[in-house]
């Protein structure tokens, strides 16, 4: 079956949307075959958003992205790379459709396009690899 990674960023962590987003995936029908809290390294972060590189947005993001505890979980099941980000929503949460995490959670006091509550994989090699990045060796 496709596996994800998905990330409860420090933002969602912080306002305890953890248990919500959870809770949202296994509605769904999706297993959690690995689950961790643990405050990200600019190591692993790096290595997480190696696309992004020299965007602007980048340095904000690993600073933000290391303010604090996350929630990574591996998540199983048929379809879920495309489902979880369609749970997930838009990037930008002012963007994201009612009844997604991002469409119904966000808020604009705290929340923005860099403080979207959580993170997907995008692509079946994404999911591999970001795997590797969280939960060593299940990649
Ligand atoms: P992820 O599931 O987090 O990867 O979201 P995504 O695939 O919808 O977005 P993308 O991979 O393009 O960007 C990764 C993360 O960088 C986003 O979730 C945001 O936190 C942040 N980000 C993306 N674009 C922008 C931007 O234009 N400005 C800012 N400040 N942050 C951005
Ligand atoms: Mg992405």
């Amino acid at each position: 079956t496709e596996r994800s990674l998905v990330l409860v960023k420090p933002d969602g962590y912080r306002r305890g949307l953890t248990g919500e987003v959870l809770r949202r995936i296994e509605a769904k029908g999706y297993a959690l075959t690995a689950l961790a809290v643990l405050t990200p390294t600019r190591e692993q972060l790096a290595a997480h958003y190696a696309e992004h590189e020299g965007k602007p947005f980048y340095e904000p993001l690993l600073e933000f992205m290391s303010s604090g505890p996350v929630a990574a979980a591996v998540v199983e099941g048929h379809g879920c790379i495309a489902g979880f980000r369609s749970l997930a929503g838009a990037t930008d949460p002012t963007a994201a459709a009612p009844g997604t995490i991002r469409g119904d959670l966000g808020r604009d006091w705290g929340t923005s396009v860099q403080q979207n509550i959580v993170h997907g994989s995008d692509s079946p090699e994404s999911a591999a690899r970001e795997i590797d990045i969280w939960f060593p060796g299940l990649g």
